[in-house]
């Protein structure tokens, strides 16, 4: 994008696009992009706050020499050491040999360990201050946000919070940088299922950090994705703040996996039961071509979530035996969940949705639905027993 992209007089983004990539950590779509943002502050020293994907090295060299020409860059701060971020430190090095490396013990470690650098590094701790001449840096450790090193770094003066990947998303930035310029529906649903496949597991670690936070007067938030908050930086801490205390919207989704449509016949049905009860959010997914960082995104959304599975060579469909594991590892809580589905000889997969429901944080719903063969009319009528009854939880 064409720089200067100022957040304050002197504060800059000077991050990258990222429309190449397929798949976020070799695992997640990112159709529309994502961005690795990273700042600079052009004070009497230096400082540049985060690096980009190793891919992306000569643009974020060039827009760091469009700001500060022949100067140098004295500090880097590393919020968050995930290679999307820090992949670039060996070309930042080669360009500025004198920067020091900014981190706390445990970003030191990995730097040894990813980048064999232990020299020019200023190991920081809570509340410690870097001066940079105008703009004072202070540092807050947020650990498991979402990895062990994670920290935030506040600027003093122009009350601006370098997040990290906290209150980020997918979503490359597409001419709008700020909550200001963009339209933000869009970026809202990919924050979301950011949050949901990435952070969500460590939700007791957000509301940790969220309450660190409360003492602080943040006037904008920088993430490493996505859009930079200036005008509402608030509204995205509410967001945190309800998706980390699993605060969900009244609504329901229904996910099957169905080798033959026997098990879809029946999620149409509840499906209908569900709208007949006067229910307007209601997401209807096949597992099977539907990618699980949307299906837990849709989950992490909504207080309910009904799954069937049929049986497939004794467990559970495929993509749902992943839908469970990966909706047990992040500790979902505050859910109610109802089970169904077919089999034609053992049955196992429906037992299985059920132990998952009783071994977690999550109500489940009767009864259980479960038949062999097609449904028949016998198996609607259960159907549309756990719809209601589901809609009753909703209301308790
Ligand atoms: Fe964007 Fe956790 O790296």
């Amino acid at each position: 994008m064409t720089l200067p992209i100022t957040l304050t007089d002197d504060v800059f983004w000077i991050g990258v696009n990222d429309r190449e990539t397929h798949l976020f950590e070799s695992l997640m779509p990112i159709p529309e992009g994502v961005s690795y943002n990273a700042y600079l502050i052009n004070d009497e020293k230096v400082a540049l706050i985060d690096t980009v994907k190793i891919d992306y090295n000569d643009a974020l060299i060039e827009n760091i020499k469009s700001i500060i020409g022949e100067r140098t860059v004295d500090y880097l701060i590393i919020n968050h050491i995930e290679p999307d971020h820090s992949g670039s430190i060996g070309a930042i090095l080669n360009a500025f040999p004198d920067m020091i490396i900014v981190g706390n013990s445990k970003t030191a470690n990995f730097l040894k360990g990813f980048y064999s650098k232990t020299e020019n590094v200023l190991i920081i701790k809570e509340n410690d201050v870097l001066e940079l001449g105008q703009h004072r840096l202070k540092f807050f450790m947020t650990p498991m946000l979402h990895w062990p090193e994670t920290m935030m770094t506040y600027e003093e003066t122009k009350h601006i919070l370098f997040s990290g990947d906290a209150f980020g998303g997918f979503g490359a930035l597409n001419g709008g940088v700020f909550d200001d310029e963009v339209d933000f529906s869009f970026y809202e649903d990919e924050m979301l299922r950011y949050y949901a496949n990435i952070v969500g597991k460590y939700s007791n670690m957000v509301q940790k950090a969220l309450s660190k936070l409360q003492a602080l007067d943040v006037k904008a938030i920088a993430a490493t994705h996505g859009v930079v908050w200036r005008k509402n930086p608030q509204y995205v801490i509410d967001l945190y703040d309800r998706w980390s205390s699993y605060q969900a919207e009244d609504g329901v989704v229904i996910v099957y996996g169905s080798m033959y449509g026997n098990t879809k016949k029946t999620a149409d049905v509840i499906a209908r039961a569900f709208a007949n009860k006067g229910m307007k959010k209601i997401r209807v997914y096949d597992a099977a071509r539907t990618h699980i960082s949307y299906l837990i995104s849709e989950i992490w959304r909504y207080k309910a979530v009904v799954i069937g599975s049929s049986t497939y060579n004794g467990s559970l469909f495929p993509p749902i035996e992943q839908l469970i594991s990966k909706m047990e590892n992040s500790a979902l809580q505050n859910k109610i969940l109802g089970v169904f589905g077919s089999y034609s000889w053992s049955g196992e997969s429906v037992k299985m949705l059920k132990q998952s429901g009783e071994s977690g944080k999550l109500t489940l719903a009767e009864p259980i639905v479960q038949w062999m063969f097609a449904p028949d009319e016998e198996v609607n009528i259960q159907a549309d027993m756990l719809a209601t009854n589901i809609v009753n939880l909703l209301k308790e």
